[in-house]
């Protein structure tokens, strides 16, 4: 296809951008196995300590000299503890129990690494640097001018995208309600926010003057033929990567994936507190049935739950740990990132071929 204006940008061969995935899953072979296909990969820095970004970087960079991105969860507000953290506690108290874990006392403070990893991202060498769950900070918007690198923010409503262009984003992403991982809504309730893919594109695209990127639910040619069709210059894809062979999905993970079928994955906000879309599991049953108030704010209910996360990785056990995929996940391929790749240019020229009627 004709490069457009961010495949120019981004020296895409191929309209495809492999999401961001933190926590392990977007390893350095897998952004950089994209990038050598035409694609651009991320590195979703979330969770990364920046000593940890660096190494990642360097090792994208070994890899390949096409371009990649840094992917930050931006500053979000972070509450008090509130006062009385009983509910939760008793929550989650049953889950450490099942897995050998000594009784949950309380959540950690996390520390705050944003403005350290913004450092190591913006000298990273990165092409793009891309946010979610609130908006680039004022530091990041000057920076990447500066280094000529694009910035790209993520969007779940159309007034979120508008906010974002002002600030002076070069590209949004609209992220779809079937998308997997946190909802980037920054701006709105989320239950406000969950706009489907088909709907938000369209109306981003026209609401927008920057390159509109959809997000959510897009896992074959099909899906990138029709985000193209409905105006996005390029996809996000996310749960489509995640049981290919490059993947940091263990074996626990994949299994679920290849196992899950449309319903199965669930916005909630049982694992960090805030919404994110994860294969339907025990744990989420078991936190939602003790109520909203059960559920710690974001970072706290993230803390309180990450050493039954940890364990229940170390243990196999699918039914306590975070298995994050989007409303696609049925469509999931087992295969090498390189054959999916050449898979997914090849369907979408097809689906182009078959709607022009050549
Ligand atoms: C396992 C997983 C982890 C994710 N982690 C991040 C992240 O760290 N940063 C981010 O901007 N988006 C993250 N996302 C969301 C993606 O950017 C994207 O919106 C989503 O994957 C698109 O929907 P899809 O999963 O249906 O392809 C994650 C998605 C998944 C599936």
């Amino acid at each position: 296809m004709r490069p457009n204006e961010l495949m120019q940008r981004l020296s895409l061969q191929h309209p495809i951008i492999q999401a961001p995935m933190a926590g392990g899953i977007d390893t350095p072979l897998l952004v950089s196995t994209v990038g050598e296909r035409g694609g651009i990969g991320f590195i979703g820095a979330a969770y990364l300590s920046p000593d940890r970004l660096s190494s990642a970087v360097a090792e994208v960079r070994s890899l390949t000299e096409r371009p990649f991105g840094v992917n930050l969860f931006g500053p979000v507000f972070r509450p008090g503890l509130p006062a009385d953290i009983g509910r939760a506690i008793a929550a989650v108290t049953p889950a450490y129990a099942s897995l050998g874990l000594q009784d949950p006392t309380g959540p950690g403070v996390p520390d705050d690494l944003f403005d350290a990893r913004l450092e190591v991202a913006l000298n990273s060498g990165a092409t793009a640097l891309s946010f979610i769950l609130s908006p680039p900070t004022d530091t990041a918007v000057d920076e990447t001018r500066r280094r000529g690198m694009t910035l790209i923010g993520t969007a779940t409503t159309v007034a979120e995208g508008r906010h974002l262009e002002e600030l002076g984003v070069d590209a949004v992403v609209a992220q779809g309600a079937e998308a997997g991982g946190h909802r980037g809504t920054f701006a709105a309730d989320v239950s406000l926010s969950l706009v489907g893919t088909m709907a938000l594109v369209p109306q981003m695209v026209d609401a927008l003057e920057i390159p509109v990127i959809a997000a959510g639910g897009i896992m074959d040619g099909r899906g990138i033929a029709a985000a193209l069709a409905l105006g996005a210059q390029a996809v996000q894809m996310g749960t489509v990567f995640l049981a290919t062979e490059e993947s940091g999905a263990d074996a626990t993970y994949t299994r679920s994936v290849l196992a899950a079928a449309d319903g199965d994955p669930v916005v909630t906000t049982v694992f960090t507190g805030k919404p994110a879309r994860a294969i339907r599991n025990r744990f989420i049953v078991e936190i939602e049935d003790a109520g909203e108030a059960a559920v710690l704010p974001f970072p706290y209910q993230g803390e309180l739950t990450g050493p039954i996360r940890s364990a229940a990785k170390r243990q196999h056990q699918a039914g306590y740990q975070a298995h994050w995929a989007g409303q696609g996940v049925g469509m999931a391929r087992s295969l090498s990132t390189r054959d999916l790749m050449s898979r997914l240019v090849e369907e979408t020229d097809e689906a182009i071929r078959r709607l022009s009627g050549r």
